[in-house]
């Protein structure tokens, strides 16, 4: 029974309106027949930050033409599709309600069955959507509103190790590109201007690397450099674009050594309570970034186990990671119904304690 599953997905957590077709037949890659994003960071640019309540009315105008744009480009109609898919949290509440909305009067017209998916479990189970990757797997999620080690037991069983204390490194690239006056988002910014920056030219902490586990802080890598910079406009009274090459390259590679040696005692984590070699794999928007991914390719290598990391556009928010959970709680027989609810806070495991901090991007987990 539906050895061919073809599901519709929508996203609206934070500040992307996605919709996204996914086919799977059973033990064949899947295929995504279409994958759109329309982006709010226009909308947002002069706030410095994601204003929940534009997010929200965005997301509710976009959302019927990003859904018909999605099943144009896949070729298909609702005639052809198995179920609706809808991240239902963590996020801005707005923005989700808005979305599970959308999927519920969707699914009610057409006679469909309705999944709520959590949008982290979408970026933990991107691995098995672009390379079939077989649990279990250890995990880092890492976003602009994210950031833990997950051990992946199956689609709905998820172990947290560890994660950061305050912000998530997407935030802190977002801030720390605020302070240098380079455009939003910081990641790509922050990135791009590190390509002709001197990464040794400030030495920059690696937080909580003196603390055991794969717990992670951010918050004063980004305080470190607000201090440089205040030292420089001091002493030359302003910034130049070398200042700001040099500091965004020395951010960028301090985050990198701490994610790394961070997922090096998460996989040690992990082996100490299970013999095998895990594959790593990353995801969320950091999981961009060239010297990050560089970084922890190395390791893998040096560990001899295997990394995945999946595509840039797959890696940042999307709809057909959304779709991807619904085929895999579709198989599962996991199907909600009209009472399904959006929630702002939804960890993926229950277990864990909750983790600390909270900011611009809405509600963690
Ligand atoms: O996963 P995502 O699209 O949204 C969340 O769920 O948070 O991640 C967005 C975050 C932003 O903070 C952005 O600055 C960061 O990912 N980001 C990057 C890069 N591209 C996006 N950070 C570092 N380097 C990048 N190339
Ligand atoms: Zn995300």
């Amino acid at each position: 029974m539906h050895k061919r599953l073809t599901i519709l997905g929508l996203e609206s957590s934070c500040d992307d309106t996605a919709a996204a077709v996914v086919r799977h037949d059973e033990g064949a890659p899947a295929e995504i027949l279409s994958s759109q994003v329309f982006g709010q960071i226009d909308l947002h640019a002069d706030f410095g930050g994601v204003v929940p309540e534009i997010a929200a009315r965005a997301h509710a105008e976009k959302l019927d033409h990003v859904v018909e744009d999605a099943l144009r480009v896949a070729g298909v109609t609702l005639q052809d599709i198995d179920a609706i898919a809808v991240t239902a949290g963590p996020g801005l509440i707005g923005g989700v309600l808005s979305g599970v909305m959308c999927a519920k009067g969707l699914a009610a017209g057409a006679g469909l069955p309705l999944i709520g998916v959590n949008h982290l479990a979408g970026h933990a189970l991107t691995p098995r959507l672009t390379d079939q990757l077989e649990f279990p797997y250890l995990m880092l999620l890492v976003s602009g509103g994210h950031c833990q080690f997950l051990i992946a037991h199956s689609a709905t069983e998820f172990q947290r190790l560890g994660g950061t204390i305050d912000d998530a490194p997407g935030e802190a690239f977002d801030k720390v590109a605020k302070l240098l006056a380079l455009p939003q988002p910081g990641g790509p910014n922050v990135e791009q201007a590190a390509l002709s920056g001197d990464a040794t030219r400030f030495k920059l902490p690696r937080p909580l690397l003196d603390r055991e586990g794969c717990d992670m802080s951010f918050s004063g890598l980004k305080t470190a450099v607000l201090r440089e910079r205040d030292k420089l406009i001091a002493a030359q009274g302003g910034l130049y674009q070398q200042d700001q090459n040099d500091l965004s390259a020395s951010f960028q590679v301090a985050v990198a050594d701490v994610l790394t040696e961070k997922t090096r005692r998460a996989l040690a984590q992990y082996m100490a309570q299970s013999p095998t070699r895990p594959a790593i794999a990353v995801a969320g928007g950091v999981a961009a970034n060239k010297t990050i991914r560089a970084a922890l390719t190395g390791l893998a290598q040096a560990e001899n186990v295997s990394f995945i990391a999946p595509p840039l556009a797959l890696c940042t928010d999307n709809a057909a990671m959304i779709a991807w959970v619904g085929i895999e709680r579709f198989r599962l027989n996991l199907i909600d119904d009209m009472t399904l609810a959006a929630r702002p806070r939804w960890p993926l495991d229950m277990t864990a304690p909750a983790m600390l901090g909270s900011g611009k991007r809405g509600a963690k987990a």
